[in-house]
Formats: structure tokens, C-alpha cells, sequence
């Protein structure tokens, strides 16, 4: 799970280093313990830093590269071989004829490599990667040409991969993808091709995206596009309807603060066209749902919770629904029919445990729909139906408008599928933006962080659709304070986790309305304050919840389907503030990345 970035122009045109960098900076959610970059020129000129960023610009001896125009770079996340600067790409052959960015990975390198040492070859890093530049310079060898040389080592390779390569002494850069994102951008002068739209969206906003199983063959002068036999390929550009300040900061100190605060307008841009508030009706027009059998969900992380989320709302409109962890998901252990319909939850569209689930549910016969964030991703590639959440870029590593959106948009999935959609329940869907508006504008959760932090520990409960929403919040304390944080269902606490349960330890509990399942949270409550635990209450007044709270946290009286997306909010701010306050890397935490693209 790395992000690439090239950029081929012409003489005269931008230099490439500038592009490298903004791209590299745009990417480094995909990874970043190290980074690296490869100019295309006579000799090549390759640099490369562990750690992030920053460590490779103080490397790059940028003045002496103006004028280059083509060039590739790198941000990593390490699967083989530990970050260093060694290991990070580009990756080159022992003569520096070629050299080679990859994300994805190739899963037969370890008897390529094999193979390859035997033939006398000196590899220089741990990684997987490097097989690609030495299979390669074992073609050129051979007398091949650049193009030939580099299809026929893609050929001998095997697993996910998108691979950008630049060679000695040519203008252009190859490209191919195979299970892993590479997308084109078609600018004026230039090209460019990059794992995600954000790292070129400042340059231009006209993009190609690949299939897998294609060549790309960039230059200043355009864009060629072949299939695995060398066939060229029609291709269609497409105009992306944002741009780079969708990708920027605009003013917040980070971007999980920026995109906790687009949620209002991630989840106006969810539910436009798609629900009829006079008809009572929802319309899905991107996907058709007849038929569905029972449903079951596939997700990971954040998008897990979502899919919990789902899978309740769907039982509660008579839909038998269940949500797996896609990585513990099996046809042979969980078994589908035609009438199964497996919905995978995924911002980006490219997890790999998710991916495979859905695509071993499909060779087994089921059908197939993804819900995402990321047009063309492929995950829209795997399955039968897409279902857009319309969050727009979200590039804080912790999601958070992604799973409100997602919240949101298996709230309609639920509705279509059960066709149990009233007025009532579009109207006050409509409201559920203005909602967390003002949450936005009123919350305390700074200042409750401030109380609270430095504890041992951060307990979240919640029952019903409230328990996905406070495995989410322990899942946010967990991801960007580095604390230990977990989340319950609150009945369950008494089975276990209350020998946790101390004055250091303070328990968030999610209570919305005054029912049943209020009244139970509320006994949970006591139980935890009979334990001297700071209590924290989200809650929208309805109950007692306050009475009993060391502090509360106040959502706007809704429906009762749609509060836990507003209650999140909360959460999300509270973890946010705890991290901001412990001064921890809030966008980039320790060891995670964004994108999963790894089983
Ligand atoms: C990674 C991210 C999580 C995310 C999960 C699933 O672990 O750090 O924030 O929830 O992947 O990602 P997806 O793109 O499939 O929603």
C-alpha cells in the first residue's frame, strides 16, 4: 500500500520535481515511512529517504534538477522489508538502465528473485519490488527495447500491482495496473499517472482510469493505452467535479478536523436525487436491488461499523442481514446463493480483504454490490452494482465523513431494499445535515478532552444502532491518541470489561430517546459510576442521562434511526481533541495508512 505519482511532459514544460513533490504530499496517506523519486535523464537520477516526506526533500538536490520533465515517485508503506532508505523505491537495476515504483505486491518474487541471483544478480533491498527493475534489465540485455522489456517482465509477475517505470536516455514513462489503482490525468502539457486523482487534481482534472490488465505509455506528447497484447485500448477522459481545495486544509489545523467539519455538506451530496420526501420514496438509480435474498455485509476498520450499522437497520426493516469482517469471511464458511446479495462497505474501494471477500462471494454465485467513496476504484470493478457515497477526498488516515456518508447511504440502501420508506423517515433524513451542524457549532467535547485527558484508558458503550456508533468512537480515541480504548455493547460491560472499569478509566455511553433501550443504558450507567468511572453522556436529553453524567455531550432531539450518525459526531470530536491535545501526528497516525491494499 504505497502511493505513486509520474508526470511526463515536454521540453520547456513544468518541471517534474515540483510535480513529484506536490503529488508525493497529496499521496502520503497511502504510506509514508519513506519516500522517493527517479528523473527521467542520461544517467537516471534517483533519490530516496526513509521517514517522511520532509527527509527526502532535504535530500533532493532540487535547483540541479530544473528542466527535467519526466520523472516517478514514490510514498511507501512497508510490507517486505522494514522502512529505509534502501527499501524505499524507485527501485532500479544494478546499471541504472531502468528504474521502477511500485504499490501492490508480487506474490511469486521470492523465485523470481531466486531465479534472478542465481543468474548473478546483487539485489540492494528486502523488498519485492525489486525482481521488476532486474527482470526488466534481464530483457534490455537480451537486446529488447524499453516497451518489449517491460511487458515481458510484467509477465512473469504475479499478484496485485500498478507499476510506473522510467528508462535511461527515453522521455516517457510505462505503466501497467493489475489489481491495484493507476489512474491517468490528461493535462495540457503534461501527463500524469498516479495511484488517486488528489496527487495531479491541482494540475488537471481530466482522468483516464485504467482497467486492470493495461499498458500505459506516457509522454509530453499524449497517452497510449494497450492491452496485455499490445492491442491499443479506447479510452474515455473524465472530468472529476472537484479540485485541489477539495484536497487542502482550508485553514483547519488538520484534515480530520476539516473533513469531521464537510460533513453537513459530504452527506447533502448523499442523499441528493436519491429520496422523493413528497412519494416517500428512495431511488438507488445506480444500482437495481429486486430480488435481493438475505444480505450479508463485508467491511473492515471503520467501514465494518458501517456495515454493522446496515446490517441492524436492514433486520429492523424485516431483511435478514449480517455483517462480517471481510478479512474472516469465506464462502466455504459462510455460505451464498444466487439470492445472496454480499454488499462490501469501503471508502477507497481498494482494501484487499474486502476485495477478496467480495470477489470469492461472486465466484461463488452471489451478487455482488459496493458501496464507496472512489469512483473507478476496484471494488466498482469487482462487483456487479456500485452504490456512490458521494463524500467527496478524505485524506485524514481516520475516517470520518466517510462513515457518516456511509452511515447514511446504507440507511437509503436499507429503505430500498425492504421498501419500507415513509415520509417521516425522508423528512428526517433531510434534517440529519442541519443536525450535525449544529453539533459542529455547540460541542463541548473540547473542553470534556481537556478534563479528561491523561486517563488510563477510554471505554465507549451503546446498544442497538448506538453500538456500532461506540466501537467507532473507541476505534477513533484508539487510531489518533494511541490510548487504550474500547468499545461495548453496554450490556455487555457486566460480562467482563467492568474489571477495567476504574476512576482512570472514563466510559462514554451513547444514550439517545427514552425507551427500553435507554433505560437499560442508564442501569449500565450506574454500574460504572458505582466504580468511581468518569462518566461522559452523549445524549439528546430525552432520558435521565445528564443526572448521572460527569459530563454530557448534547445531540439535537431526531429520529431515532438517524441519531447515531449525529451522536458520532461527538465521538469524533472528543478523540480529536484528546490527540490534539497529546500533540499526536492526527492525520498520519503511528503505523496506520489509509489504504489497506494488503491481506
Ligand atoms: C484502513 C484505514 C481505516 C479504514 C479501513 C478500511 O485500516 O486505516 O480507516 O476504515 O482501512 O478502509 P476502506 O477503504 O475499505 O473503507
Amino acid at each position: 500500500m504505497c502511493g505513486i505519482i509520474g508526470a511526463a511532459g515536454s521540453d520547456g514544460g513544468p518541471d517534474a520535481i515540483d510535480v513529484l513533490f506536490e503529488g508525493l504530499s497529496a499521496l502520503e496517506y497511502r504510506g509514508y515511512d519513506s519516500a522517493g523519486v527517479a528523473l527521467a535523464n542520461s544517467p537516471l537520477e534517483v533519490y530516496k529517504a526513509r521517514g517522511e516526506l520532509e527527509a527526502l526533500r532535504s535530500t533532493v538536490p532540487a535547483a540541479e534538477l530544473r528542466g527535467r520533465t519526466t520523472g516517478i515517485g514514490h510514498t511507501r508503506w512497508s510490507t517486505h522489508g522494514p522502512p529505509s532508505d534502501a527499501n524505499a523505491h524507485p527501485h532500479t537495476d544494478t546499471d541504472r538502465r531502468v528504474a521502477v515504483v511500485h504499490n501492490g505486491i508480487i506474490e511469486n518474487y521470492q523465485s523470481l528473485r531466486d531465479e534472478l541471483i542465481g543468474a548473478g544478480v546483487e539485489f540492494a533491498s528486502d523488498t519485492d519490488t525489486e525482481v521488476v527493475p532486474h527482470l526488466i534489465a534481464s530483457q534490455l540485455d537480451a537486446g529488447a527495447e524499453p516497451e518489449p522489456a517491460f511487458r515481458r517482465a510484467v509477465d512473469r509477475i504475479e499478484g496485485s500491482y500498478a507499476i510506473a517505470a522510467v528508462f535511461e536516455g527515453e522521455t516517457g514513462i510505462y505503466g501497467v495496473r493489475n489489481e491495484s489503482p493507476l489512474v491517468l490525468g490528461v493535462g495540457e502539457e503534461t501527463r500524469y499517472l498516479a495511484s488517486d486523482v488528489p496527487a495531479f487534481i491541482a494540475q488537471t482534472d481530466r482522468v483516464v482510469y485504467l482497467e486492470d490488465g493495461e499498458f500505459v505509455h506516457l509522454t509530453g506528447d499524449g497517452v497510449r493505452v494497450t492491452d496485455s497484447s499490445g492491442r491499443p485500448v479506447e479510452t474515455s477522459v473524465e472530468t472529476v467535479d472537484w479540485d485541489a481545495e477539495d484536497t487542502g486544509k482550508s485553514g483547519y489545523d488538520h484534515y480530520m478536523l476539516k473533513e469531521i467539519h464537510e460533513q453537513p455538506t459530504a452527506l447533502r451530496q448523499c442523499l441528493r436525487g436519491r429520496v422523493d420526501e413528497l412519494r416517500g420514496e428512495v431511488t438507488l438509480e445506480e444500482c437495481s436491488l429486486e430480488d435481493a435474498g438475505r444480505i450479508q455485509f463485508v467491511a473492515c476498520g471503520t467501514s465494518y461499523h458501517a456495515a454493522l450499522y446496515g446490517a441492524a437497520l436492514c433486520r429492523r426493516n424485516g431483511v435478514g442481514a449480517t455483517a462480517y469482517i471481510a478479512s474472516e469471511y469465506t464462502t466455504d464458511r459462510i455460505p451464498v446463493d444466487e439470492e445472496t446479495l454480499v454488499v462490501g462497505v469501503t471508502q477507497s474501494g481498494e482494501t484487499a480483504d474486502t476485495l477478496r471477500a467480495l470477489r470469492e462471494a461472486g465466484q461463488a454465485g452471489a451478487r455482488t454490490l459496493v458501496v464507496t467513496n472512489t469512483v473507478g476504484s476496484s471494488a466498482t470493478r469487482a462487483c456487479d452494482e456500485t452504490m456512490y457515497i458521494r463524500a467527496g477526498p478524505e485524506v485524514g488516515v481516520a475516517a470520518t465523513k466517510t462513515f457518516a456518508s456511509q452511515q447514511l447511504a446504507l440507511t437509503l440502501l436499507a429503505g430500498e431494499l425492504s421498501d419500507s420508506v415513509s415520509y417521516a423517515d425522508i423528512k428526517s433524513l433531510r434534517a440529519v445535515p442541519d443536525q450535525i451542524q449544529s453539533v459542529l457549532d455547540t460541542s463541548r467535547a473540547r473542553a470534556v478532552a481537556e478534563e479528561l485527558v491523561g486517563s488510563d484508558a477510554f471505554f465507549f458503550i451503546g446498544r442497538d444502532l448506538a453500538y456500532p456508533v461506540a466501537l467507532e468512537g473507541a476505534l477513533k480515541c484508539k487510531e489518533i491518541t494511541y490510548e487504550h480504548a474500547e468499545g461495548f455493547a453496554a450490556g455487555e460491560l457486566k460480562h467482563g470489561p467492568l474489571a477495567l472499569v476504574t476512576a482512570d478509566t472514563p466510559v462514554v455511553a451513547v444514550v439517545t430517546g427514552d425507551g427500553s433501550t435507554a433505560r437499560k443504558t442508564l442501569s449500565n450507567i450506574k454500574e460504572v459510576e458505582a466504580r468511581d468511572a468518569p462518566v461522559v453522556v452523549v445524549t439528546d436529553g430525552q432520558s435521565e442521562a445528564g443526572r448521572y453524567a460527569d459530563y454530557v455531550l448534547e445531540v439535537p432531539a431526531t429520529d431515532e434511526l438517524n441519531v447515531a450518525v449525529v451522536a458520532n459526531v461527538q465521538l469524533q470530536l472528543f478523540a480529536y481533541w484528546l490527540a490534539n491535545l497529546m500533540g499526536r501526528s492526527i492525520d498520519k497516525p503511528r503505523n496506520l495508512a489509509k489504504s489497506v491494499t494488503v491481506e
